[in-house]
């Protein structure tokens, strides 16, 4: 099996499996837990800010990060294919009374003037926008990277404007491996930003948001109301340390291989959106079969991808090498042509 649904589907390797074996334990509900501690303090130092929490799941980063940044109430602005607003069942409407402003973004990004229109605030009737979340890279838009300035311009009017910045991170070392720009400069003007380790890391679950010290102090108390408090969560933490200290700077190899998947299905045909990071999305119907079909048939071959709106989603990462990719290449050349 070609898995390339998603970078979530990694399967933990022999040697992240000997580190969580070896992990010394604790309780993490008294944040007694040594491995735990470990990485939120090496998270905290990686992302700049003075604390961070290790969570279950990135989904609960974002839960967290809205409630701490809002109040029942205040609008929350976002880019509409965000996977906040696409993928995590309306989560901050019902844990945080909050609403969310879907603004249509280019490659996942958007525009101070953007935001600016829509914040006019002259109206005592309009709720006020207290939040701008920001996803990088962005996952529906293939994968982008936001250009550091824009991310400055956009992060500098929401202090201007006194709005929180929170960040779904879930890929951002992705973005710090294709940017070459530092995880701690992309944080810097932000208040709460996550990472995730069940993603292109190769860990098997677990993300860690960080911010300041009173932040992270409010995001315990949400851990603990939402049932995300745990216990010997040192396992976990040691495959995260484990994926922190090897699996970064191997991102790059995803990257190079969704770039050979991309120049392949071009020259297949397909309309492809230009992979940055690890994510390629891509249109066969060109070749004559719709994109459902597509997905059908390599399926039977043995190559796993999705179909996402109306593209095909392929993403690399850990499990894929170089003859993985080769292999999915022949398989969509073979449907193609069939
Ligand atoms: C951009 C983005 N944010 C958040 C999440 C949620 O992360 P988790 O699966 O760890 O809950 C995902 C998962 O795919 C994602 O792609």
């Amino acid at each position: 099996m070609i898995n390339l649904y998603s970078d979530t589907q990694t399967v933990p390797t022999e040697n992240m499996r000997k580190a969580i074996a070896d992990a010394e334990v604790g309780d993490e509900h008294s944040r007694s837990d040594p491995t735990t501690l470990l990485l939120e303090n090496k998270v905290a130092e990686l992302l700049g800010k003075e604390e961070a929490v290790f969570l279950p799941s990135g989904t609960m980063c974002n839960l967290i990060g809205v409630a701490i940044n809002t109040s029942p109430g205040d609008v929350v602005m976002l880019e509409s294919n965000g996977h906040i607003l696409r993928s995590e069942t309306g989560g901050p409407a019902i844990v945080s009374n909050v609403l969310t402003d879907p603004v249509d973004g280019e490659k996942g990004q958007f525009t101070v003037a953007q935001i600016e229109q829509r914040l006019d605030q002259t109206s005592r009737y309009r709720p006020p926008t207290s939040l701008i979340c920001l996803e990088q890279t962005h996952n529906f838009a293939g994968g982008t990277v936001w250009p550091l300035e824009l991310w400055e311009e956009v992060c500098s009017f929401a202090k201007s404007k006194e709005m929180r910045v929170h960040v779904d991170g879930a890929r951002l070392l992705n973005a710090v491996v294709a940017s070459g720009v530092s995880a701690e400069t992309w944080a810097s003007q932000v208040d709460t930003i996550w990472i995730d380790f069940s993603k292109g890391l190769g860990a098997p679950m677990g993300a860690c948001i960080a911010g300041s010290a009173e932040l992270i102090d409010k995001a315990w108390l949400w851990k603990h109301r939402l049932g995300g408090a745990m216990r010997q969560s040192g396992l976990m933490a040691a495959a995260a340390i484990y994926a922190l200290d090897e699996n970064v700077e191997r991102l790059r190899e995803d990257h190079a291989r969704a770039k050979r998947l991309a120049e392949a299905l071009k020259e297949l045909g397909a309309e492809v959106v230009e992979p940055e990071t690890n994510i390629v999305f891509f249109d066969m119907t060109s070749c004559g079969k719709s994109n459902y079909e597509v997905v059908q048939e390599l399926s039977k071959k043995d190559v796993q991808v999705s179909e996402i709106g109306n593209q095909i989603r392929a993403v690399t990462h850990l499990d894929i090498g170089d003859a993985e990719i080769e292999s999915a290449i022949s398989a969509i050349t073979q449907v193609v042509n069939d």
